[in-house]
């Protein structure tokens, strides 16, 4: 389905959005496990958590429930059942790679499968470390594309040291920590979100942090526990981008998670210069810190330059800081982002290519990418790859551009944001003529 995009001159409102994905995620994983009835209130309403709730149910667990709070039943940790058939996940790569985890340790063969760009996707990263961990798992080059086959098996500790800094890896092996013999401890070379460490913390699970260190032994049970999920700061992002960039905007954007490991687009907003402040919030039962932003658009916004640590904590916003830096006066580089050319598609190259079209200057070499701002930007036909960031990162850039765009296929948003371009007609004020 393709989609006009009109240039808009400013937005204004105040927002509210679904729960976050990975927090969501975690919540319905994490419930299913327990014992008990966890009551989940405002869960995402995205596709990609519709597949874990498909595949838990799939597994045997029972949810009941409507509209704001699902009930889930818990199992217990050894309740889950041999499906009756392969578990399809769509897009959704955090649900394959953290149910790896937790499938390894089963009684029970399960297969997973999923859509084109999933089944694309580097499985490698966990099935490896978790066959050191003695899990039997089968597929595509030495067990690194979907359909994976797991044969569940018992399981022992191990020690990994991740290359990568990435919270689905950590995440996979902490839930087949679980279920193995000993101390299974996860280190990386970036804190990556931690929402599973907090939230198993809370199931009741001893998790001991030392510095970018984690250790879970085997905990006799998770307690269920009643959930509000904060509000999705990764949906959030497009609407502070609009409102930095466009002057004369106001966004308040309430209760959303402000998780330090997920505030990293908020700080290079903020080095670029733009106008935020952040009143932090007081749900106790969102267990996250939460806070509502506050984003004004006074225009001026400068160049940033982002690695390291701060490429892991926006990572799912990189796109929009490479939108964001076409507006920006000077250079924004980002580097060491090769991270990105493995996620739902390549986004430097899905990113860097319509830009371009748009008449940005902007270059890739490897994992870097560089941008020289205040190109102006021309609205025209634009691809998006089927990838959901990608598409809403290139609605921010034409809506803040000069003349119309055509994006070829906005169905994809709903992967994690299916209301976006009703948020988007909410808050848009007066367009250009
Ligand atoms: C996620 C972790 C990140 C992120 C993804 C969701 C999660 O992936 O990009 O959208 O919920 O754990 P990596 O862990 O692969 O970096």
């Amino acid at each position: 389905m393709e989609r006009i995009i009109h240039p808009a001159r400013l937005v204004h409102g105040e927002l509210r959005f679904a729960g976050d994905k990975s927090i969501s995620h975690r919540a319905l994983m994490f419930s299913a496990l327990a014992e008990g009835t966890g009551e989940l209130r405002g869960l995402s309403r995205s596709e990609d958590c519709v597949s874990t709730r498909r595949a838990l149910e799939s597994l045997g667990v029972k949810m009941s429930g409507s509209g704001e709070t699902l009930r889930v039943h818990g199992v217990g940790l050894r309740g889950l059942k041999g499906p009756a058939s392969e578990l399809y996940l769509g897009n959704s790569g955090t649900t394959m790679r953290l149910l790896l985890g937790i499938l390894a340790a089963q009684d029970f063969t399960s297969v997973l499968t999923g859509d084109e760009s999933l089944s694309a996707r580097p499985m490698r990263r966990v099935t490896g470390p978790l066959r050191q961990m003695g899990a039997r798992i089968d597929g595509a080059d030495d067990a690194n594309f979907a359909p994976l086959t797991v044969n569940g098996s018992s399981l022992k500790a191990i020690t990994y040291e991740s290359p990568i800094a990435s919270a689905q890896v950590k995440s996979a092996l902490l839930l087949a920590g679980l279920y193995a013999e000993g101390t299974t401890t996860v280190s990386e070379p970036f804190l990556s979100r931690d929402h599973t460490e907090r939230m198993l913390a809370m199931f009741g699970v001893p998790v001991k942090r030392d510095g970018l260190r984690v250790s879970v032994g085997p905990p006799a049970r998770l307690t269920a526990r009643s959930i509000t999920v904060a509000g999705d700061i990764s949906s959030a992002a497009f609407f502070m981008a609009l409102a930095a960039i466009l002057p004369g905007s106001e966004v308040r954007i309430a209760d959303v998670t402000v998780n330090p490991t997920r505030t990293g687009f908020v700080d290079i907003l903020r080095l670029m210069g733009a106008d935020i402040t952040i009143e932090p919030g007081t749900d106790s039962t969102a267990f996250e810190p939460i806070g509502t932003v506050v984003v004004r658009g006074s225009g001026g916004l400068r160049a940033a330059a982002v690695k390291g640590e701060d490429v892991v904590r926006a990572i799912d916003e990189l796109p929009l800081v490479m939108a964001l830096g076409c507006f920006a006066a000077g250079e924004t580089v980002i580097e060491g982002a090769g991270e990105l050319r493995v996620k739902e598609t390549d986004r430097i190259h899905s990113m860097v290519s319509n830009l371009r079209a748009m008449g940005a200057e902007i270059r890739e070499s490897g994992d870097n990418v560089a941008i020289t701002g205040r190109s102006r930007l021309r609205g025209c036909r634009l691809k998006s790859f089927s990838d959901h960031r990608t598409a809403m990162a290139l609605t921010v850039a034409a809506l803040a551009a000069e003349g119309d765009s055509c994006l070829d296929d906005v169905s994809c948003v709903g992967i994690s944001f299916p209301d976006f371009y009703d948020y988007i007609e909410r808050i848009i004020g007066q367009r250009h003529v």
